[in-house]
């Protein structure tokens, strides 16, 4: 089965084409091209999204890389060799989203081939799937958890626990009460006076402190620096990052004119913090739930110190451990068309359904 594939829900424009066969356990994906424009530069100027910007260039560019998918597949623009198309539905920003959603209607009149609605985070959760032998090979395979399993769920608009408990069976066991993790990474990285998207600038900081090599002109004493662990002892599953931000901007205040070895201890204090309770409320639910499986996946996914700290913790667990290779953390219509093939497989159809957005009052998105 041939698939095109499209993501639009937040500020990254998707397009690939994936040929896939076989029973959705160790099903075959060959990605024939895969395309994925990120506006985080234009929006870094915000620090954040702006939804109708995004939509802009959603637009603007939704052709041009369709074009190019089909140039590097060789596929005719007229009548391309498509079975289906998959498009992200929702969450997300709802101008983004309907752009893919229009246009990926569009395509499906046009070429009389089936649209395939797809939930953004069972998007996330098959890019954790997809395997390969090595890094050089071309082909990938979709890997089978052991039902039920754990999927904690990480990016810049959600930070959830989900049990599988089987394909398309999911259970919302906890999420986060105000931001999610990856936006509380890009607003502590704007406290610090960090670039946008944040994430990548504290992983790389924090990861020069552990190591101990950049606090020489440290001012305040390392035990200054101590950030609160919100409701690492609340006894659901639920997260909130947003005390974490304040904490750290109360804490520039008391430090007032700082070295960047004071931003680099912060950026490590913070990445712990954030670390410790994602851990440990993950690892309390694999128990409870029984889970056989612990599946991590979206953008804050593609952090060092997160990944290593899974990692052990699956190790400890004795549970497998299935996270996607770092290319594929970030939103893309990779994982949007492998999710597809798993519902076509299961054989469901659908039209896409009524997206939502969070919007916050200063225009920039909550969810993403
Ligand atoms: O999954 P994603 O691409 O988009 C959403 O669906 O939201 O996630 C983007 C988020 C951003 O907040 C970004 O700062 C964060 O992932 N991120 C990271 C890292 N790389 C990206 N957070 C922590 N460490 C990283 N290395
Ligand atoms: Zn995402």
């Amino acid at each position: 089965m041939i698939i095109l594939g499209i993501e639009t829900s937040c500020d990254e424009t998707a397009v690939c084409i994936i040929e896939a066969d076989g029973p959705v356990e160790g099903a075959n994906i060959r990605i024939r091209a895969n395309i994925t424009l990120s506006q985080a530069a234009l929006h870094a100027q915000y620090g954040g999204v702006f939804p109708n910007l995004a939509k802009r260039e959603h637009i603007k560019n939704l052709l041009i890389i369709l074009k190019e998918v089909l140039k590097e597949s060789e596929m005719s623009e007229a009548e391309p060799d498509i079975d289906a198309i998959a498009v992200t539905y929702g969450p997300g920003l709802e101008p983004c989203l309907w752009t893919g959603i229009t246009f990926a209607e569009e395509l499906g009149k046009k070429w009389g081939v089936l649209v395939y609605p797809v939930n953004h985070m069972e998007g996330h959760i098959f890019s954790a799937l997809l395997h390969r032998k090595n890094v050089a090979a071309t082909n990938y395979h979709l890997l089978t958890p052991n039902f039920p399993a754990l999927a904690l769920l990480i990016s810049g608009g959600h930070t959830e626990l989900d049990l599988m408990e089987n394909y398309g069976k999911y259970r919302l066991i906890g999420e986060t009460r105000d931001d999610a993790v990856g936006e509380a990474f890009d607003k502590v990285a704007r406290l610090l006076g960090l670039p946008y998207p944040g994430g990548p600038e504290i992983s790389r900081l924090a990861e020069t402190a552990r190591q101990g090599t950049d606090i020489r002109c440290l001012k305040p004493s390392t035990s200054d620096v101590n950030l609160p662990r919100p409701m690492l002892h609340s006894g659901d599953y639920d997260f909130s990052f947003s005390g974490i931000k304040t904490a750290v901007l109360y804490l520039l205040k008391k430090i007032g004119p700082h070295t960047s070895g004071v931003v680099a201890e912060i950026a490590l204090e913070f990445e712990n913090a954030v670390t410790e309770v994602l851990v440990s409320k993950t690892k309390r639910a694999l128990r409870e739930y029984g889970a056989q499986t612990l599946i991590v996946a979206g953008g804050v996914i593609a952090n060092t110190h997160i990944r290593r700290e899974f990692t052990k913790l699956a190790a400890e667990e004795s549970v497998p451990l299935l996270i996607p290779e770092i290319q594929h953390t970030t939103d893309n219509a990779l994982m949007i068309a492998v999710a597809a093939y798993a519902t076509a497989m299961s054989g469901a159809e659908g039209r896409p359904l009524h997206a939502t957005a969070n919007i916050r009052a200063d225009g920039t998105a909550k969810i993403c």
